[in-house]
């Protein structure tokens, strides 16, 4: 019996080398292990065996069966690899990309900072932070607004519990509070109490303000400050930069003008206004843009800057606002719901 399972393996190891299709196989597996195949033939003969010789019989018969089981599974793995490559025909080059699946991108509100600060960059501006909490002197204070200033009202800012403390945030007076920043002109504070004139910073971030969301207020905005400080500049200069900026961002044609407004910390202080051809619908209207302004002496005066030697002109405006103008959004909401069937028009 050994010889004949010997033979039985050695058989099918040859045989299984020319198999090529299922039927092949399924009719090759049956010759032995089948009802009438070889092995099966055996096993049946085990019956009249003399008792002494079936144990080895036995284990004899499990051995060949095991290889027969390798052998078949190596075979059926062969002709499955070939169907599959039959399937995708001989066109297939594993060397080609992928097919794209979706790409993540910048939200639009990102987008539209970084385009803002890249055009200030080339007039050699640089990029400032501060800190989203702040304390009311940098906030109000140190910009010139009195203590009974309208934006500082419980109303329209939020505090901080009395007794709040937040690392890197530094009291300048005992009793003040700390604060969400209601705007970047922090940064301006910030800026020129850590650096000498002269400088020039554009300071993008988060603002926070008690406001009803509707289709063009969020209590949680995005603002970016310009400030530039030096000898002898003017509104003059004011312009030249804010023109330059709103022509790069809305192209060619563009008109602006400033008109007087009021903020407690430039003295003159304007809204800019713009038109611009690429508005479509909305380019024969003035459309306001930003708030600016020259430097206030007081401003000075709080960060110990000479204002009899230095002149400063700043401005501050809203990201989403220039976003939704740049995209014809028309509600505010839509930037924050993070839907990305919407937020994938920018991308
Ligand atoms: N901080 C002002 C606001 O939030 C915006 C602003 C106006 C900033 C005039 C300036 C400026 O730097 O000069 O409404």
């Amino acid at each position: 019996m050994q010889e004949q399972l010997q033979s039985i393996l050695s058989q099918a190891q040859e045989e299984a080398v020319s198999l090529e299709t299922r039927p092949a196989f399924d009719a090759f597996k049956a010759r032995f292990v089948g009802p009438k195949g070889a092995l099966t033939a055996l096993m049946k003969q085990m019956g009249s065996l003399p008792k002494e010789e079936k144990p080895a019989a036995g284990k004899a018969i499990n051995v060949t069966k095991q290889g027969l089981e390798a052998l078949f599974n190596e075979v059926l793995t062969r002709i499955e690899a070939a169907e599959i490559a039959a399937k995708l025909g001989p066109s297939v080059d594993p060397t080609l990309p992928t097919v794209q699946g979706r790409q993540g991108s910048r939200h639009v509100v990102a987008q539209v900072r970084h385009r803002v600060c890249d055009i200030f960059r080339k007039l050699g501006f640089s990029i400032a932070e501060g800190p989203e909490v702040d304390t009311e002197w940098y906030c109000f204070d140190a910009l010139n607004h009195p203590k009974h200033h309208p934006a500082r009202a419980d109303q329209d800012t939020y505090y901080l519990p009395q007794t709040s403390e937040v690392s890197g945030v530094e009291r300048k007076e005992a009793d003040e509070r700390l604060l969400l920043r209601t705007h970047t002109s922090t940064v301006q504070i910030r800026t020129m109490l850590a650096e000498e004139p002269p400088l020039r910073i554009v300071a993008p971030g988060r603002c926070f303000r008690r406001d009803t969301a509707d289709a063009t207020h969020s209590a949680n905005f995005h603002q970016i400050e310009m400030l530039c400080v030096d000898k002898g500049l003017s509104v003059k200069d004011l312009k030249a930069v804010l023109d330059f900026f709103v022509r790069e961002l809305f192209g060619k044609g563009v008109k602006t003008r400033l008109r007087p407004s009021f903020f407690p910390f430039t003295e003159p202080s304007f809204e800019m206004d713009f038109n611009a051809p690429s508005l479509g619908k909305l380019s024969n209207q003035w459309i306001e843009i930003m708030g600016c302004g020259m430097v206030d002496p007081e401003v000075f005066k709080s960060v110990d800057y000479d204002p009899e030697v230095w002149r400063g002109y700043a401005a501050g405006m809203g990201v989403e606002r220039i976003a939704m103008l740049l995209h014809g959004v028309d509600d505010i909401r839509h930037l924050y719901q993070n839907d990305v069937r919407f937020l994938r028009q920018f991308s």
